[in-house]
């Protein structure tokens, strides 16, 4: 696959697709592009057409219309797990542990999935260490005997987040990730979606209500809206865009301050 990437391609991009479910077409026609080492959010109302994206691009959904693209290649027609194989790891926004399992089986499990090994036999060598570092990474090295329907949310978010680390991931796609966490443990979820972006290049594409942390962590800000894009800017310019206080944010948006990034 790296052999066909040029300057000209993106991690991960959308031309013109379009997808219904049910009777009804949710996107329109949506063109985006997200870059290595790019922090992408994806935003905009309820019923936007956000999370339908998401699931178009990581493919859990088809498309009707349109491509799919991945370091310039056609995924479009492609399965869930050949992008996943290809380097696509999904935080989808609805919970998703296993939840009688505890924290560190779950995280077991995963590691079994992407790198072998039966199950329950002994851990392979260095599964304890690789499952031990990704806990860490997400503050959880405390509950690893915790069973994952005992977490609080903002737990479980994380746990879903070291998940999809298991196998490093080139494009990273977080549906909602801030959701049911608390600011201050949002703040350290962004700083590390960021640092996943800066220190590993990364492409992260990331949907979330809390804006103001969305827009701290992002280079890039998407408005959907009715299932198409409509503007994309900079995290100032975004929040400034007359569509975005008007159809989004409000007058709440002005009082926010200003991205630090
Ligand atoms: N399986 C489905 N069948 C029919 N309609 C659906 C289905 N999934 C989503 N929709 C509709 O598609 C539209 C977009 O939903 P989507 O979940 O993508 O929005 P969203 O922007 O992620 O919203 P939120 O911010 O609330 O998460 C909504 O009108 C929703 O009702
Ligand atoms: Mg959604």
């Amino acid at each position: 696959m790296t052999d066909k990437v040029t300057p000209d391609d993106g991690a991960i991009e959308s031309r013109g697709i379009r997808v219904a479910r049910g009777d009804k077409m949710i996107l329109r026609g949506v063109s985006i592009r997200a870059d290595a080492g790019e922090v992408v959010g994806v935003l905009g109302p309820s019923g936007a057409g956000k999370s339908t994206l998401f699931r178009a691009l990581v493919g859990e959904i088809p498309v009707e219309d349109g491509t799919v693209r991945l370091f310039g290649e056609d995924m479009t027609r492609t399965a869930l797990w050949e992008r996943a194989r290809a380097g696509v790891a999904y935080v989808p926004q609805t919970p998703s542990v296993l939840w009688d399992l505890s924290v560190e089986d779950n995280l077991r499990v995963y590691h079994r999935i992407v790198h072998g090994g039966a199950w329950p036999k002994r851990a392979r060598a260095g599964e304890d260490d690789a499952i031990a570092r990704l806990a860490e990474r997400v503050a959880l090295s405390d509950r690893m005997d915790v069973r994952a329907g005992e977490l609080s949310g903002g737990e479980r978010r994380r746990l879903e987040l070291a998940r999809a680390l298991t196998r490093p991931p080139k494009v990273l796609v977080c549906d909602e990730p801030f959701a049911g966490v608390d600011p201050q443990q949002a703040s350290r979820l962004g700083d590390m979606l960021r640092g996943l972006a800066d220190d590993e290049g990364v492409c992260v594409l990331l949907s979330d209500h809390h804006v103001a942390e969305a827009l701290r962590v992002c280079t890039r800000a998407v408005l959907l809206l009715d299932g198409q894009v409509a503007m994309e800017g900079t995290p100032d310019a975004f929040q400034e865009h007359p569509l975005v206080v008007g159809r989004y944010l409000g007058n709440w948006g002005r009082s926010l301050p200003p991205p630090s990034i």
